[in-house]
C-alpha cells in the first residue's frame, strides 16, 4: 500500500517526507520534483519566509541510478533559515539557549497555539506552532510529485487553479483542463487564475487584506484527467474514494470546507437538474456524460470522468492587525502574536491540494491494479483497461 509520512519543525533544520509503497522502477525526474516546490512557494500575498527559502529535495532513500527500488524513499527539504534558529530550536538541551529565547505566549485566534500548547503542556505556543505551521506542506508536495510521477506512467494528469480569492471569483464555472495545466508555463504565479480579468479583481482582493493589515481566503480547485473508472470502493465507508480525497483536502492547513464536484451549488437543485445523464459512444466503446456534476465519483468510486475537488480556505490566522489573545503566564489580555506572515496563500494551497489529491489516487490505483514493479503494475492496467474496453 502506498503511505506516506512528514516529519520537521518549520524552523528546524529540514522537513522530511517517507513515502513507502512506491513499485521499483519509477524514474524520478528531480528537476520536476524541484519545480513542484517552487511553485508551492509562489503566489501574490506570500510573505518574507518564502523570500528566504528555496525549497530543494534531497533523495536519501529508495531511489537508485534515477529509479526507484521498491524501498522507502526518503526525501529531505532543508529549512534555509535554520541558521537563523539553530538557538531557539537546537535540539539539545543547552541552558543559555533557553534563556536567550523568549517564550511565544500569546496565543493567535485560529492557529493552532491554544488547543496544541493545552494539549501538550506547555507554556510557549512555539513547541506547538513549528509543527502545525503549514511548512510542513513542502514534505507533501515532494511525496505529491512522485505520485503525480507514477500516476503520469498511466496517463493521469493533476492541475489546480484558483477560483476564488476573497470576494473575487472566477465566473467560468468551466474551465478547460489544458487551460488549467498551460497556468504552469507562466513565469510568474501570481494567483493561479486562468482569466486576467478575475485575476487581477483576486490581486486586488490581496491588497485590500494588506492595506488593512488583515488576511483573506478563498478557494482552489483541483482536477485530474485520465482516471480509468473503478478507483476506490462502495465496499465499506473508508474505502469511498469521495470520503479519502474530502479527508485528503481537508488536512491541508487553514482548508476549512472540501467540495466534490457541483455539491454545494447542486444540494439547492432538484435531482433532474443534478444527475449526469448516461449516453454509451460505439464508435469508442465507452459510457459517456455530457456534463460532469458529480465530479468524476460516484458511489465512493471514479467513473471515468474528471475528478473536480475543491478546497475552502480560511483567511490565515497570523494578522498584522492582531487580535485579541490571553497571555499564558499572566491571564491578562494581550494582542496575539505576530511573526512574519502570509496575507493570502490560495495558490500555494491548491500546489498542496494536488499533491495530496495525487497521493490518493495514487494509492487507489496501486490498490486497484497491484505490481511491485512499474512494469507488473503496467501490465495489470492495460488488462484491466482492455476489460473495459471489450465490456
Ligand atoms: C501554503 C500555506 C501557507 C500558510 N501560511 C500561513 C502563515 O504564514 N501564517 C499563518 O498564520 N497561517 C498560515 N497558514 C495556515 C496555518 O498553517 C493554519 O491556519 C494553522 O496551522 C491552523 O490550522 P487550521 O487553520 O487548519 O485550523 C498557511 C496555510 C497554507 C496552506
Amino acid at each position: 500500500m502506498l503511505k506516506f509520512q512528514t516529519a520537521g519543525e518549520s524552523h528546524g533544520q529540514g522537513l522530511v517526507a517517507v513515502i513507502s509503497g512506491v513499485p521499483a522502477g519509477l524514474h524520478i525526474d528531480f528537476a520536476y520534483v524541484d519545480r513542484e516546490l517552487k511553485r508551492r512557494m509562489g503566489g501574490y500575498g506570500r510573505g518574507g519566509r518564502m523570500k528566504i527559502e528555496s525549497d530543494s529535495a534531497q533523495f536519501l532513500s529508495g531511489v537508485r541510478h534515477g529509479e526507484t527500488i521498491g524501498s522507502p524513499v526518503a526525501v529531505l527539504i532543508e529549512n534555509r533559515d535554520w541558521p537563523n534558529w539553530k538557538e531557539a530550536m537546537a535540539v539539545e538541551y543547552r541552558p543559555e539557549d533557553r534563556a536567550k529565547y523568549k517564550p511565544l505566549s500569546s496565543p493567535r485566534p485560529g492557529h493552532a497555539d491554544l488547543a496544541g500548547t493545552l494539549k501538550y503542556n506547555f507554556r510557549d505556543a512555539r513547541y506547538v506552532l513549528e509543527r502545525a505551521s503549514a511548512r510542513e506542506t513542502a514534505a507533501r508536495v515532494a511525496a505529491g510529485a512522485i505520485a503525480k510521477l507514477l500516476l503520469g506512467e498511466f496517463c493521469i494528469r493533476v492541475a489546480s487553479h484558483v477560483v476564488a480569492v476573497g470576494r473575487a471569483a472566477l465566473l467560468a464555472r468551466e474551465t478547460p483542463f489544458e487551460a488549467i495545466l498551460a497556468l504552469r508555463d507562466k513565469d510568474e504565479i501570481v494567483l493561479n487564475c486562468v482569466d486576467p480579468e478575475a485575476e487581477q479583481r483576486m490581486k486586488q482582493e490581496v491588497d485590500l487584506a494588506t492595506e488593512n493589515r488583515d488576511t483573506v481566503g478563498g478557494v482552489f480547485e483541483v482536477r485530474v484527467r485520465g482516471v480509468p473508472p473503478g478507483l476506490g470502493a462502495c465496499a465499506q465507508w473508508d474505502e469511498r474514494l469521495d470520503g479519502q480525497l474530502a479527508q485528503a483536502i481537508m488536512s491541508i492547513q487553514a482548508v476549512k470546507g472540501v467540495e466534490i464536484g457541483a455539491a454545494v451549488g447542486n444540494a439547492a437543485r432538484f435531482g433532474s437538474e443534478v444527475q449526469d445523464e448516461i449516453a454509451y459512444n460505439r464508435s469508442q466503446s465507452r459510457f459517456t456524460r455530457a456534463s460532469n456534476r458529480a465530479g468524476g465519483i460516484e458511489g465512493g468510486m471514479t467513473n471515468g470522468e474528471e475528478i473536480v475537488v475543491r478546497g475552502f480556505l480560511k483567511p490565515i490566522s497570523t494578522l498584522r492587525r492582531p487580535l485579541e489573545s490571553v497571555n499564558f503566564e499572566t491571564r491578562e489580555p494581550v494582542k496575539a502574536a505576530y511573526e512574519r506572515s502570509d496575507v493570502c496563500v490560495v495558490p500555494a494551497a491548491g500546489v498542496v491540494g494536488e499533491a495530496m489529491v495525487a497521493l490518493v489516487l495514487a494509492r487507489a490505483l496501486l490498490e486497484k491494479v497491484g505490481g511491485d514493479s512499474i512494469q507488473e503494475s503496467r501490465r495489470n492496467f492495460d488488462g484491466y483497461v482492455a476489460q473495459l474496453r471489450s465490456y
